[in-house]
């Protein structure tokens, strides 16, 4: 089974991409989790959404087609989603009802800094993606809290508890992919 994992972030230590990185941990063998930088997807603009795509957009339209399942971590920008996730999400979500999200079962994440983990932006992040009939994934939540402080200097999340956890959200999430797929 494919994976295909969004940070909503875009920068090289971004605590997100640190996130995905380590759900990969948590998989079965036999399902692999790909990362998609969404760093040269361009803003969206009609003018450019046609037939022809930018070659960038083409390709996050292309992985997720390929995927099974999709797994996105959102950073939380003044209680919302982070524009780099939305304007990305606005690309793939053409033509409105019939786009590759349609149907494509996706778990949600965030982390920020603060205590609430960036859960605002979750609740955002489900409303977005139910006006693109995409089905989530809906629990448990996974909100990493004080994520600043929860990787050690290799990526890897130090703390067991947030470890067990992220292992249950992950072995919850991908059998429910695989059911989803059946
Ligand atoms: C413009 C901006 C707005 C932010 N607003 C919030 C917020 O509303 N709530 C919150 O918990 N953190 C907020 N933060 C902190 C980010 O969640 C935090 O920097 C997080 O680590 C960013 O994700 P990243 O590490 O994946 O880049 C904000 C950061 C920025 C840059």
């Amino acid at each position: 089974m494919k994976i295909l994992a969004i940070s909503g972030s875009v920068r090289k230590d971004s605590l997100n991409t640190q996130l995905l990185r380590a759900a990969g941990e948590f998989v079965d063998e036999g399902t692999s989790i790909e990362l998609f930088d969404l760093a040269d997807i361009p803003f969206y603009n009609g003018d450019l959404d046609g037939d022809t795509k930018p070659a960038s957009v083409q390709a996050l339209l292309d992985a997720i087609t390929a995927a099974d399942g999709m797994l996105l971590a959102t950073p939380e920008y003044n209680y919302s989603v982070s524009g780099v996730l939305k304007n990305a999400i606005d690309w793939a979500s053409r033509p409105a009802f019939n786009s590759v999200l349609c149907g494509k079962p996706t778990g949600v994440m965030s982390s920020s800094m603060s205590t609430l983990g960036g859960a605002r932006a979750q609740v955002h992040l489900r409303d977005i993606l139910a006006a693109t009939l995409t089905p989530v994934y809906l629990a448990p939540d996974f909100a990493l809290a004080s994520a600043h402080t929860a990787f050690d200097e290799n990526g890897r999340l130090v703390d067991e508890g947030t470890r067990d956890f992220l292992q249950k959200y992950m072995m919850g999430y991908t059998h429910w992919v695989a059911r989803q797929r059946a």
